[in-house]
């Protein structure tokens, strides 16, 4: 059997195992999803949102990205949050990076690693910004962790910076947004940062005529 086919043979059986658990689970799911989370992840394949947080389908909306970033001009991601924040209503937002991530450590470098340097060049920014905190680690595991940390609360930021986040805090609350990193080693989920709808962010960025 080639390796794609066990994956074709496996999805019939876990559907099976899914209809004898519970006989109408993909009717409830066929024509409405109200999921209340948005996951934005690392693309990294240990890093699969709904497995290690026990969720099923229909319950995270997902976008994951190299590094898990939050890019003022990237239209997959802005779509993805303005669809899950106007339409599908979410309450959280969770920005998930995770320890040991090889885009924030190929980003640490001064490697060419060809079109990727665009995208790195995002956390390069946020090194930049925290050098000296970084750098006076004499421990590279520790400064690439250090960074993992930051680069997660720099995209809380960035999600705070938005009219998008902005327009539903002001109108609905909601939502709340949650800078967690994931331990490749030991599976554990940390929450490090949170920022809520009544947050204060640098008047620079905040929009005044929001309607
Ligand atoms: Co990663």
């Amino acid at each position: 059997m080639k390796p794609f086919e066990k994956l074709l043979l496996e999805n019939k059986a876990w559907a099976k195992e899914r209809v004898l658990d519970d006989p109408e689970f993909f009717h409830r799911l066929e024509n409405i999803q109200t999921p209340e989370f948005l996951w934005i992840g690392c693309s990294d394949s240990r890093v699969p949102a709904n497995e290690l947080t026990g969720t099923n389908p229909g319950e995270i909306f997902v976008h994951r990205n190299i590094a898990n970033l939050v890019v003022s001009t990237d239209l997959n991601l802005l779509s993805v949050l303005e669809y899950s924040v106007v339409y599908l209503k979410v309450k959280h937002i969770i920005v998930c990076g995770h320890y040991g991530c090889s885009g924030v450590k190929a980003a640490m470098t001064t490697h060419s690693h060809g079109i990727i340097n665009k995208w790195l060049r995002n956390i390069k920014d946020v090194y930049r910004l925290h050098r000296d905190e970084i750098d006076a680690d004499s421990d590279p595991e520790h400064r690439t962790n250090r960074l993992v940390e930051l680069n997660v609360r720099e995209q809380v930021f960035n999600l705070a910076k938005t009219s998008i986040v902005q327009k539903a805090w002001k109108q609905d609350q909601r939502p709340e947004l949650h800078g967690w990193v994931y331990g490749l080693n030991d599976g554990i989920l940390k929450p490090i940062f949170h920022m809520g709808p009544d947050s204060q962010i640098d008047p620079l960025y905040t929009f005044d005529n929001l309607v």
